[in-house]
């Protein structure tokens, strides 16, 4: 069914909202962030959710949920459209819904979330509402049967052929002989809007936590005589949650597992994937080759038939295609091109351009630079702020001096020009096409097209000078 983006199921009856449920401090993690911000694969436990959500309504009908460190939530989710409502008193799930009741008035059917459960695919929330309307009920939860049950939610069925769901039980309310069920709530329903609505306000807060289950509104719809079902999902891994960081870890190596596999089922060679961390929307194409412990992060796009050698990591940077990246390169919101042979050990920082068959070389650093087709830097470099036409070829410890205490000034090569060894070019500053600097110069002024420029001290030169100075200081017998 195609309900992309577009707020109204394929069904076309009544719109569709999105509750995420993020209020949560997350005791069980320890830590001082707020659990929805951990991350896994990259990106946040949240916008994992959130980008599941997205891909079945648009993003002005998914609701979060935010109360502990709000701000700080409501930050990381800055230019996604999604809406916020927020529950300044974390009071449990129940009252977290409660909370979004005036936001999800006016949608027929609503879908709650939790920002914990990052793995919650848009396929699966797809499955989980038309199940839900094929039922026509008031509630669906969705269940599995995990092999290792820890303080999840039961699902107490009204008979075991029936769908029918008679209560939730919490772990910490379950009665000696409920102590064997099996079937666990997974923390993600469907709610008829007009059910939740009028009943979301009869909860209590009867059990140890003193908190609003939402777990709870399964009995009370069920003793209100409206229809509770179970759709029983079976992909326990899925819809896993993080409470603890043990658990968060779990996710992390399952998710990278996950992306690992993508990739090389689209033609990827990963040797010891294990080692290496990839990103969730990481790309990569095929007949390229990762070594062990590679790093690719954020948006990094990699063309085929390259090669990352190993402890090279990538982040948020595009690369051609037959481009080899050696050992140990460290290379941030770049572009690179195809054919390029670069490292090891280079280091680009963010705001480089680096056309096809560029060749940097060991210790060699750049920033915010564009080097053409062609350019070649071996080694211990720097080149910082600077254009450098097609074909140049700048020598080992070439220097661009682009930064005076005061401000930042961009250095200009033309095509062609060839930068001997240790020079510094002091920016701003233009050498002309095809020019040529002698080694050790330092150029404080443009040099026009094809012409040498040699500025360093003339060389002076004593015959005998060294010999006659250790004939004199030789110690007297
Ligand atoms: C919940 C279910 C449990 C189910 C499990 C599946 C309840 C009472 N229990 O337990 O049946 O097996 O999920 O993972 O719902 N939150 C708020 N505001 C609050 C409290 C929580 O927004 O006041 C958010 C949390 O940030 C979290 C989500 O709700 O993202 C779930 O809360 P959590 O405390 O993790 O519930 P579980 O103990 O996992
Ligand atoms: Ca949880």
């Amino acid at each position: 069914m195609s309900t992309r983006a577009s707020g109204v199921t394929a069904e076309g009856d009544g719109k569709l909202a999105i509750v995420i449920m993020a209020a949560g401090k997350g005791t069980r993690l320890k830590s001082r962030r707020p659990k929805v911000l951990h991350e896994i694969g990259g990106r946040s436990l949240l916008a994992h959710v959130v980008a599941a959500a997205g891909k079945v309504v648009a993003p002005s009908d998914i609701v979060a949920v935010v109360g502990h460190q709000a701000e700080r939530v409501r930050a990381a989710l800055l230019g996604t459209g999604i809406r916020f409502v927020e529950q300044t008193e974390q009071r449990g799930t129940g009252h977290a819904v409660q909370t979004a009741a005036p936001a999800i008035a006016a949608y027929e059917n609503v879908i709650v979330l939790s920002g914990d459960a990052p793995l919650v695919r848009a396929e699966t929330i797809e499955n989980l509402l038309r199940f839900h309307r094929e039922e026509r009920a008031a509630m669906t939860l969705v269940s599995t049967e995990p092999e290792e049950i820890v303080h999840y939610g039961r699902v107490l069925r009204k008979s075991p052929h029936s769908n029918e769901v008679v209560a939730i039980v919490e772990q910490n309310m379950l009665a000696p002989e409920q102590q064997d069920l099996r079937e666990i709530n997974m923390g993600m329903y469907a709610f008829r809007t007009a059910a939740l609505l009028k009943h979301i306000s009869e909860l209590s807060t009867n059990n140890p936590q003193g908190e609003l289950y939402l777990t709870d509104l399964a009995h009370v719809l069920y003793a209100a005589g409206e229809r509770v079902v179970v759709f029983r999902h079976g992909d326990a891994a899925e819809l896993m949650g993080a409470n603890t960081i043990a658990e968060l870890v779990a996710l992390d190596a399952q998710l990278r597992d996950v992306t690992a596999r993508r990739l090389m089922d689209s033609g990827v060679t990963i040797f010891r994937p294990e080692t290496c961390v990839l990103d969730a929307e990481v790309e990569v194409g095929p007949d390229t080759v990762l070594e062990p412990f590679v790093q690719l992060l954020g948006s990094t796009r990699i063309g085929s038939d390259c090669r990352i050698r190993s402890y090279t990591v990538v982040e948020n940077c595009t690369v051609g295609d037959n481009t080899i990246l050696r050992q140990s390169c460290v290379l941030a919101e770049s572009s690179i091109g195809s054919g390029a042979d670069i490292g090891p050990f280079a280091r680009m920082r963010p705001g480089c351009e680096i056309g096809d068959n560029v060749h940097i070389g060991n210790f060699v650093e750049t920033k915010k630079s564009k080097l053409a087709r062609g350019v070649k830097a071996g080694h211990l470099a720097y080149m910082g702020d600077s254009e450098i036409g097609e074909n140049v070829n700048v020598g080992a410890g070439v220097i661009t001096c682009n930064y005076n205490g005061v401000r930042k000034s961009l250095t200009r090569i033309g095509a062609g020009a060839f930068i001997g060894s240790d020079s510094t070019l002091v920016a701003p500053v233009t050498i002309g096409e095809g020019a040529y600097i002698g080694a050790g110069s330092c150029i404080t002024k443009d040099v026009p097209a094809d012409s040498l420029a040699v500025a360093r001290a003339h060389q002076i030169v004593k015959a005998g000078w060294a010999a006659a100075r250790r004939a004199q200081q030789a110690p007297k017998e």
